[in-house]
């Protein structure tokens, strides 16, 4: 803007409403015509390509070679509301040229270095969210460099959906990178999520629990009967109890109260959340201590001195209220306990901690983790990743895959094996995320289903570079097919998992004029994806091409016919359901006038489900 052409006054209001209007957060610079511009002016197609494709058709997976700007831009038109976890792991923006904007690179110190960072991923973070279900999750792995403005980023394109972050280690190693003395071994994972989303935590294994004494009630464990408090901060629950069946009393202790309350002590009107004392000696809860030495005192002075040389009980103390009461008691000197029953705890699951352990922890101390309250996930270091590439790829043309184990542990806990959860990773590299899919569905026979989007990589200096051709493909199809690998000498042999997917290239077009550029296999394709989500690739010896599932259909007629309009008429009967894309839908609608059957115009469809 030219401030020189403003008059006072017009720059006092301009400041003032500058002033108003100052966001909390995070500034940087952005152009805002520019990032309309590249959002609308040209609209994004996609080919399949059947030779990159593994797989037999109709393809339940997509490999998407390109820019993931223009394919977000696509998703968006063909997924939007039905992804239920998008993983990237986007450039750490470490300085080092690593990542591709507009093909042009930001130098180490570049003052606009963050920004330039920043805009890259508003603009694909800004789609991204289009794509979320109302359960859906996003993960986003960062390092130390852009931690902090990418969470404040995320805050800003993902208002209020913020759930936390998990941390992980990255190494074995150390190393003082900064040159400060520390080794900065740790990596994190944002994690973003709309309303309906929670993690699958696990379920408390019963595992401790058993039933020795054939309990009705099922397998039980021996509970504390006490809670870390004292009997002054707790005085309602400081009491003694007695063993009906033996008529040993127990006193209590004074640094260490009863978890539970007595009628005695309740206050009128006062609400307990859980059971008195004397229900659970009524309901046979308490496990009273067997085979008891016991003790009994005649006298006050008795009592006293046997406090004092400790051979009393050693709950009791020469200090608490009611010494007297002791006297003459029968009492036995054990801890009380209680019967947890499995069937009776609170939640059955344990939530997920965000602190990953790595796979090289101890197994003690994994042990020992598991029976915490929180579940733990498990992540190797990213030398698990290179060396895992390594020996799928049989070369190191890729550097710093993400851990396998670390991507399968984040979906495990964020997905179904069943319904046919969408997983997007538009940073893919060599396809992590889609091995993983991959993965998991073989190991809980899942549907799950992916859309990687990796790019070329291509520069001006390797203009053939292809990285979503040779090593995200290349690892997909490997472990698809099996693939075998040498160490130390020997040769092993991984076995083929099921999984399948489309390779796709991007084409763009003038907006104005998709309709005449747009070629026929391109409004197929996405026809499908909007309407079906699978994929049958374009067959041009058919005058029309159907896409089935349940009792409903999609169709496309590329050219009206009466050929084609009489074959049409003679399928849509088998289908509840059926739509049909047309060039000239006044026409097939004059000759497929039947219930269930609904005709729409190309490409007006299209360009209204691209654009914004
Ligand atoms: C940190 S790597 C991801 C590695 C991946 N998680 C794996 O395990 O292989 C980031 C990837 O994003 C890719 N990338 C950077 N800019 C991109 C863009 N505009 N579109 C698509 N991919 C991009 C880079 O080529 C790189 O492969």
């Amino acid at each position: 803007m030219d401030y020189s052409t403003l008059t006072n006054q017009e720059l006092i209001e301009l400041l003032k409403r500058r002033d108003s209007q100052t966001p909390l957060g995070l500034v940087w610079e952005r152009n805002e015509i520019e990032h309309d511009r590249a959002l609308n002016d040209d609209f994004v197609a996609m080919s399949v390509r059947q030779e990159l494709s593994e797989g037999a058709a109709p393809w339940a997976n997509l490999l998407i070679e390109g820019d993931n700007f223009d394919a977000l831009r696509y998703l968006r038109m063909t997924f939007k509301g039905k992804v239920k976890v998008i993983c990237i792991d986007p450039p750490y923006n470490t300085g080092n040229k690593d990542f591709i904007y507009n093909d042009k690179y930001v130098a180490k110190d570049d003052r606009f270095k963050h920004s330039t960072w920043l805009e890259f991923m508003y603009r694909r973070l800004l789609l991204a969210k289009e794509l979320l279900r109302n359960d859906g999750v996003i993960f986003v792995n960062i390092g130390e460099d852009e931690f902090g403005h990418l969470s404040m980023l995320m805050d800003k394109v993902f208002p209020g959906m913020k759930i936390g972050t998990f941390v992980w280690k990255r190494r074995s190693g150390s190393n003082d990178a900064k040159g400060a003395f520390l080794s900065v071994d740790h990596e994190y994972v944002l994690c973003y999520a709309n309303t309906d989303f929670s993690f699958c935590g696990q379920t408390k294994a019963c595992l401790d629990y058993a039933n020795p004494d054939n309990d009705q009630r099922g397998p039980w464990v021996s509970g504390d009967l006490t809670k870390a408090h004292t009997r002054h901060q707790r005085p309602e629950a400081f009491y003694p109890i007695q063993n009906p069946e033996t008529g040993l009393w127990y006193p209590c202790d004074p640094g260490r109260v009863w978890s539970f309350a007595s009628e005695k002590k309740v206050k009128p009107g006062q609400k307990l959340r859980s059971r008195t004392m004397e229900q659970l000696i009524e309901e046979r809860r308490i496990l009273w201590p067997p085979n008891e030495r016991t003790a009994c005192y005649t006298s006050l002075v008795e009592l006293r001195s046997a406090i004092e040389d400790g051979s009393a009980p050693h709950n009791l103390k020469v200090d608490i209220p009611d010494l007297e009461f002791w006297v003459g008691k029968k009492m036995g000197y054990g801890k009380p306990r209680y019967k947890k029953f499995c069937s009776e705890l609170k939640s059955k699951e344990k939530p997920l901690s965000t602190w990953i352990m790595p796979a090289a922890s101890k197994k003690d101390e994994l042990r020992e983790l598991e029976s915490e309250s929180a579940q733990f996930i498990v992540s190797g270091y990213t030398a698990e990743g290179t060396a895992l590439l390594q020996k799928i790829m049989n070369n190191k043309d890729f550097s710093y895959p993400k851990p396998l184990s670390l991507i399968k542990a984040l979906l495990e806990q964020s997905t179904s094996n069943a319904g046919g959860d969408i997983i997007v990773d538009f940073f893919g590299g060599s396809a992590t995320t889609g091995h993983a899919v991959m993965e998991l569905n073989a190991e809980d026979e899942g549907d799950r289903r992916f859309i990687i989007v990796s790019s070329t990589e291509s520069t001006s200096a390797e203009p053939d570079r292809n990285v979503c051709r040779d090593i995200a493909r290349t690892r997909l199809s490997n472990v698809i097919k099996g693939y075998s690998y040498r160490q130390g000498g020997k040769v092993f042999k991984v076995d083929s998992i099921a999984g399948d997917f489309a390779y796709l290239t991007i084409s763009k077009m003038p907006s104005e004029s998709v309709g005449l550029r747009i070629s026929h296999e391109q409004v197929w394709l996405a026809l499908q994806l909007i309407a079906t989500n699978r994929l049958f690739p374009y067959d041009q010896n058919l005058l029309w091409q159907i896409a089935e599932f349940d009792d409903q259909a999609v169709i496309y007629l590329p050219e009206t016919s009466t050929k084609a309009v009489e074959e049409i008429a003679k399928t849509v009967v088998r289908f509840s359901s059926v739509v049909i894309y047309s060039w000239e839908p006044g026409i097939i609608r004059r000759h497929l006038d039947h219930p269930g059957v609904t005709v729409t115009k190309i490409p007006e469809y299209l360009v209204q489900s691209f654009g914004v």
